[in-house]
């Protein structure tokens, strides 16, 4: 089914073809029409972060970016989704084209820049889903927001969305935010690391209810970089780390047409430079950091690959938009 599907939606431009699945599965969740994607998946039940999981595969960030979907995803058989990045105030993203597809590797360059509507938008689309499963929200900055008021943006948004989330996702990763990386290092990471963890006590007190934060992090670092930012997100008891986004290294498509478009790279090409990351900090860690791991899963034994790596979850973007939702039934039937 997807396979016919995909053909005819890969011979469209990219992004177009994006929103217009997206519509469908908006427009058709909840009619007869939804059978096309409905799977009823064993249930494979995992605790990690304090939250129980149907299954260990999610739906990764940035797919969903205005949680207008979630029950469509859900009936795919996800064990968790994560909407977002969600910033603030709407803001469009950078100009078009800014998503390629370099099929001969079933990869993605995207450089949307968060394109979302916001996060009061967002926030009405989870209160009008019906879902009731494990959902992450992604949150971010807006663009024009300056990197000396980032935090600002970040405890905004945990704000707004902290009573809807089972756990929150700080997304500190994206190479399509000028700056954003800079907050994965040094004081800037360790002030907005603190600011995060102060407001999160305050609001486990309002609300009478623990929302689990998770850092999410480049594939781009040194083992030294990546050994700091566990030693970090331990110190400051941050509950889990997402590892990892996208990449800006072009080596594994160099050649390819779209290669040297800008943005971050995706899919299996992913797989090698990402799982590094989640080994050293499952070394480094030993135990005191839960991995969710995302990066170039493809298939049931990538995803398997990952949590030997050290992973207790994964997530799935690219290689979902290359296999459909099938593949979420392969990797779960096989865990
Ligand atoms: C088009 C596109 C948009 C993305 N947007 C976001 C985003 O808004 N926030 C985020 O944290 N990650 C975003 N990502 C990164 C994915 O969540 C994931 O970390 C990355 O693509 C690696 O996984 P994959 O190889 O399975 O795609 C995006 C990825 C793609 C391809």
């Amino acid at each position: 089914m997807y396979g016919l599907m995909r053909k005819w939606l890969f011979s469209k431009d990219a992004e177009q073809s994006h929103d217009f699945t997206l519509n469908m599965l908006k427009r058709f969740a909840h009619t007869p029409v939804s059978l096309a994607w409905r799977q009823r998946l064993q249930s494979k039940p995992v605790r990690v972060i304090g939250i129980d999981f149907p299954n260990p595969v999610g739906l990764a960030a940035g797919l969903d970016k205005n949680a207008e979907c979630i029950d469509a995803f859900a009936q795919m058989g996800f064990g968790f989704i994560e909407v977002g990045t969600v910033t603030p105030r709407p803001q469009p993203g950078n100009p078009k084209p800014r998503l390629f597809r370099i099929v001969e590797k079933e990869a993605i360059i995207n450089r949307m820049g968060f394109n979302n509507l916001g996060v009061d938008h967002l926030v009405e689309q989870v209160q009008l889903a019906q879902y009731k499963g494990v959902l992450g929200i992604n949150i971010g900055k807006n663009k024009d927001t300056p990197e000396a008021e980032a935090v600002q943006d970040y405890l905004h948004c945990m704000r707004k969305v902290y009573s809807l989330a089972s756990y929150i996702t700080v997304n500190i990763s994206s190479p399509n935010t000028p700056g954003l990386r800079e907050f994965q290092h040094g004081s800037a990471l360790h002030d907005l690391l603190s600011a995060l963890k102060e407001e999160q006590n305050q609001l486990a007190q309002q609300h009478d209810k623990y929302v689990p934060i998770a850092v999410k992090i480049a594939p781009d670092l040194t083992d030294e970089g990546i050994r700091a930012i566990t030693d970090a997100l331990i110190t400051h008891e941050i509950d889990a780390v997402i590892a990892t986004n996208t990449t800006l290294s072009r080596d594994a498509v160099a050649g390819l047409p779209y290669a040297d478009e800008a943005g971050g790279l995706s899919g299996r090409v992913l797989f090698d430079s990402s799982t590094h990351v989640v080994k050293i900090i499952a070394e480094h860690a030993n135990g005191k950091l839960p991995i969710i791991a995302v990066g170039g899963i493809d298939s049931a034994e990538a995803a398997q690959a990952k949590l030997q790596a050290g992973a207790s979850l994964v997530q799935i973007y690219t290689g979902f938009i290359y296999h459909g939702p099938q593949l979420v039934r392969n990797i779960v039937n096989a865990l």
